[in-house]
């Protein structure tokens, strides 16, 4: 990990900056429901602490976990779920809090799972999106960053489990696996 090379795309100060206008956002659109964030483990845990310290109204968390069947680097859009919420999501309006959107395979499972459970209303906050790699129609309602087609590290996300305590988001250019 050491001798891995890394490339700083977004900063902790501006992912800060952009996670309180995001909060912002949210915080007016939100106001008078039932917010109920559901975080998806494990990426998302630091986007959530962050996002959910800025929003000024009323709120629940949930956390899910899920894998996808196959290689790591290739999704196959098959997903299990490891850890299921805790609680009903009947009448919730619910916001999924996701690291990032790669071939969308992972949210367009969860979508479809979460809607059969009857929420009062579902969408989606993404820290980053990379639209490039879309294999499946998934846009997300609130949205950080749109990323090229780089894979990245920190502020939640991982290469093998490693870098999700780095502050900022960075692009790995060489790595030993
Ligand atoms: P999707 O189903 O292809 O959209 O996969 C989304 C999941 O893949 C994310 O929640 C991440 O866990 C992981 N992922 C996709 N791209 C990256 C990346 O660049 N770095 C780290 N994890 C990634
Ligand atoms: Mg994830």
């Amino acid at each position: 990990m050491d001798g891995d090379k890394i490339r700083v795309l977004l900063s902790s100060e501006e992912i800060r900056e952009k996670v309180r206008e995001l909060a912002g956002v949210i915080s007016r659109d939100y106001e008078g429901k039932d917010l109920l964030l559901v975080c998806i483990l494990k990426g998302a845990v630091i986007f959530l602490c962050d996002l959910m310290r800025e929003l000024k109204i009323p709120l629940e968390i949930d956390f899910m976990a899920v894998s996808s069947y196959g290689s790591s680097t290739v999704s196959s859009g098959i997903v299990r779920i490891i850890k299921d919420l805790d609680t009903s999501i009947e009448n919730k309006d619910v916001l999924i809090v996701e690291d990032i959107i790669d071939s969308g395979l992972t949210l367009s499972y969860l979508r479809e799972n979460l809607l059969s459970r009857n929420p009062r209303s579902l969408k989606i906050v993404t820290l980053l999106d990379k639209p490039e790699r879309r294999k499946v129609s998934i846009e997300p309602d609130y949205c950080g960053f749109q990323i090229p087609d780089e894979f990245v590290v920190g502020y939640g996300l991982d290469f093998n489990e490693k870098y999700r305590n780095y502050p900022d988001v960075c692009v790995l250019l060489e790595f030993d696996s």
